[in-house]
């Protein structure tokens, strides 16, 4: 008793059940499209949530010029001032302080500064 076709519905069942997993970790996955934060980013993120966020984000100080939100600072051409949201201008806010902003001068190498951009340039992933 030969059944010439019997691999068949197994091999369907296989591509099916094949298929049912690649959409389920697809759909999985959807939840987070943003690509994980490169070992330089997740460095500048470590400095921005110690350096920076109690200002940026919390506003601990209670300054009475509300330091701006950070988020998306490089989506747009300028930073809240006007000036050119470029690295160097905004090296140059960070190295000599702005208004109630103290001057970072010194406190990061130039690898930290360099990590440091390269995480406000995620929008603060
Ligand atoms: C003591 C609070 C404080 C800390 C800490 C602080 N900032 Fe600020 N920051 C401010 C304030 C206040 C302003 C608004 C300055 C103004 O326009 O007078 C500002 C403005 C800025 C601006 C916008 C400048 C512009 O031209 O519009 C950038 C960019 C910035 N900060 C980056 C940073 C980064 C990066 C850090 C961490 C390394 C940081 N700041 C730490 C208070 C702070």
């Amino acid at each position: 008793m030969t059944r010439p076709i019997s691999c068949a519905p197994s091999s369907t069942g296989f591509l099916a059940l094949a298929a049912l997993s690649l959409f389920f970790l697809l759909a999985l996955n959807g939840c987070h499209h943003q690509p994980a934060l490169t070992q330089q980013e997740a460095a500048g993120k470590h400095l921005y949530m110690v350096r920076c966020a109690h200002c940026h984000e919390d506003n601990d100080l209670a300054l009475k010029k509300v330091p701006p939100n950070l988020h998306g600072i490089f989506q747009r051409p300028t930073m809240p001032s006007g000036t050119p949201a470029t690295d160097s201008d905004v090296t140059r806010v960070v190295l000599a302080g702005k208004g109630m902003m103290p001057s970072f001068a010194g406190r990061f190498t130039q690898d930290q500064m360099a990590a440091l951009l390269a995480y406000l340039r995620t929008g603060l992933r």
